[in-house]
């Protein structure tokens, strides 16, 4: 009995604790409101005054630094129910690093990671819990982007935010990504001027004029004001709702010689993942703080299709065969992104040094993924 009494009076000075605070707090609380009360019938100059020292404040605690090592990525896996590539990322997170980083995934609603679905225990009950079905090419994917965000965003020592499908595979080890991701401050967000695409719905305007219109890959690495914007945003993401509504493509789309109508493309697809992250920091007016690239390497399919709307639609995906060190060596190998409709060419960096542009690839089935990892490849220590 006596642990338990003990137990008791424990949480009577707990609550007594909790309901000083609570007091406390309301005290706070209502002169705070005083404040606010007063400073709106202050004098302008005072309100800049008190605005300039909130501001300074705020810009102390951001730029205070965090105790060394402890500043995380965290990674934002997208999957349609199991993780193929686990055991290439299991490679890539094992080691001397933990603290460094932090896993989150989105895969379908229901879908737990244990023992049973994954062979790596990093991934171990690391779906989050509110998940939603993903409809590829419908903005769900960005919903569950936000998803992501919002959890991540819930451990403050996450500082940046990458977006992982489950067919990408590390190129490098967790040292240099996590040193060329967290060296730079900026947002990495694939992005250009997409004024000629036609995926653009002028019904979205004025709320998001067409000057604020882009495209870019949506596996993007956000920094984390970015990512804030990006959890809060009410503005943007509801006219990708109402406006970016994908309509079936006709049955024989596949069928390349034969037209596709106009009206069947006009009406329809604006891909929302591939416009949404990049439209809206635009349009916030934070693309300055953008390196316009992605880290994430995708090659398109391009000889499949003589139709210019139509290249986008297929990625190449790496089976064991394509998995061979001539590739890897080509991709690490880009030094340089050229973006044809800004006529502006990315070197890359890293540190202000030049440095390969793609720390990640996709996309690799897992026969490929695993090839690749016996052979050293790639998420080599
Ligand atoms: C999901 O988990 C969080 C804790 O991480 C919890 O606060 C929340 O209530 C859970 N939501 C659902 C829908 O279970
Ligand atoms: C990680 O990779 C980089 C670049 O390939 C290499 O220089 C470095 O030695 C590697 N670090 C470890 C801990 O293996």
């Amino acid at each position: 009995m006596k642990p338990r009494r003990l137990g008791y009076g424990y949480g009577r000075g707990r609550r007594a604790a909790a309901a000083l605070l609570l007091l406390l707090l309301c005290l706070c609380l209502s002169s705070a409101f005083l404040i606010l009360l007063h400073g709106s019938s202050a004098p302008l100059e005072e309100k800049a005054a008190a605005g300039a020292r909130v501001a300074e404040a705020t810009a102390e605690v951001e730029e205070a630094p965090l105790p060394p090592g402890n500043t995380k990525v965290a990674f934002l896996f997208i999957a349609r129910n199991r993780l193929p590539l686990e055991l290439v990322w299991d490679a890539f997170f094992r080691g001397d690093k933990e603290g460094k980083f932090s896993i989150f995934v989105h895969s379908r609603p229901g879908f737990v990671l244990t023992r049973a679905t994954s062979r790596s225990r990093f991934f171990y009950n690391r779906q989050v819990n509110n998940s939603i079905q993903v409809d590829w090419g419908e903005a769900s994917m960005i919903t569950a982007e936000r998803i992501l965000l919002s959890h991540a965003l819930k451990d403050p020592l996450n500082e940046r935010f990458v977006f992982v499908s489950d067919s990408c595979v590390p190129l490098y080890n967790f040292s240099y990504t996590y040193e060329y991701i967290m060296s730079s401050s900026t947002s990495f967000v694939d992005s250009f001027a997409d004024t000629k695409a036609g995926r653009y719905n002028p019904r979205m305007d004025p709320i998001i004029p067409v000057e604020n219109w882009r495209k870019g890959s949506q596996w993007a690495v956000l920094i984390k004001k970015h990512a804030e914007v990006v959890v809060e945003d009410e503005v943007v993401l509801p006219e990708f709702q109402k406006h970016c509504r994908r309509r079936p493509l006709p049955e024989f789309w596949r069928d390349w010689d034969r037209p596709i109508p106009a009206e069947a493309w006009k009406a329809h697809n604006c891909i929302p993942d591939e416009h949404y992250v990049q439209t809206l920091l635009a349009q916030t007016g934070l693309e300055e703080e953008l390196t316009r690239r992605s880290v994430t390497h995708s090659a398109w399919d391009l000889s499949a299709s003589k139709d210019r709307e139509r290249r986008g639609w297929h990625p190449v995906t790496y089976k064991v065969s394509d998995a061979t060190p001539a590739l890897i060596k080509s991709i690490k190998g880009i030094d340089n992104i050229y973006y044809e409709t800004e006529n502006r060419r990315e070197w890359c960096t890293s540190n202000g040094k030049p440095a390969p542009c793609f720390l990640f690839a996709r996309k690799f089935t897992r026969g490929a993924g695993l090839k690749l990892l016996d052979s050293s490849l790639i998420a080599a220590k």
